[in-house]
């Protein structure tokens, strides 16, 4: 199924917001292989987002490489390519939907990546009823709730059926039985994926490995260690649960 390559390496990445000295990412190294499920907690405003927003090509680095399966992302010519194989969930929905229906919404990205129309409905349709969402199908976007949004936001992304995801705070707004429905896809998803959450129970039921991010760069699980234990384990300073 999956073999070891990477999808996604960042090396040395230093980006700073326009007018500001502030390194949001400071020689920041990252690498999402094949197969990786990777989760990531870490405070309000340490760059989580803008890390994101990078690998997408939507902040463009100051310095550094970004490489995405193997080639080397410079211009936003690059990056139009690879956008329709990396799903982003962004962290506000409304940055995502822009259609007036959810089926426009979520139909959109299949009718971008060449289907029919009768064949994007169909995917849509498929992905919307995977959600167990089919029923909002005709609702208009801006009525939803957050969490309804949320959803939607998240059906238009697997409808491109992405090489990998990148997830940025997917269970904010959404009730404990739809965050349960969420690992069950997650877990259920044959892709690579990084997602960023706060809340532990729920990284640690998706992913494989929790890191961090602290002054611009990534702290990986093996480099977390701010209080000691008499056993190992693999969350590091994040709260976890001993069974
Ligand atoms: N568009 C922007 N312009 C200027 N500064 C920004 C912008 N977006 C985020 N920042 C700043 O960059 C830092 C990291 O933000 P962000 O990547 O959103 O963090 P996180 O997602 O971890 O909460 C914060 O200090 C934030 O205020
Ligand atoms: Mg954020």
């Amino acid at each position: 199924m999956f073999n070891n390559s990477s999808i996604i390496k960042l090396e040395d990445i230093c980006f700073s917001y326009l007018g500001s000295d502030t390194k949001v990412l400071d020689h920041l190294n990252l690498e999402i292989n094949k197969g990786d499920r990777i989760g990531m907690m870490a405070p309000n405003g340490s760059g989580k987002t803008t890390l994101l927003h990078t690998i997408m090509g939507l902040c463009k680095p100051d310095s550094g490489t970004i490489k995405v399966f193997g080639k080397v992302l410079n211009y936003e010519k690059d990056f139009l390519p690879v956008r329709s194989k990396i799903g982003l969930l962004f962290q506000d929905s409304d940055d995502q939907l822009f259609c007036p229906t959810v089926l426009d919404d979520v139909v959109f990205g299949p009718l971008n990546l060449g289907f029919s129309k009768n064949d994007a409905i169909d995917i849509a349709r498929k992905t919307l009823e995977r959600l167990g969402i089919l029923n909002f199908e005709k609702s208009i976007i801006h009525k939803l709730s957050g969490g309804q949004k949320r959803l939607v936001a998240l059906a238009s992304v697997l409808a491109m059926e992405p090489e990998v995801l990148l997830l940025d705070e997917p269970t904010a707004g959404l009730d404990n039985k739809v965050k349960k429905k969420l690992v069950h896809i997650l877990n259920s998803l044959d892709v690579s994926y990084f997602v960023i959450s706060h809340e532990f129970d729920f990284a640690n039921a998706v992913t494989d490995k929790i890191y961090s991010m602290e002054n611009g760069r990534i702290l990986r699980d093996d480099e977390i260690h701010i209080h000691h234990h008499e056993h190992v384990h693999k969350h590091g300073k994040h709260p976890h649960i001993h069974k």
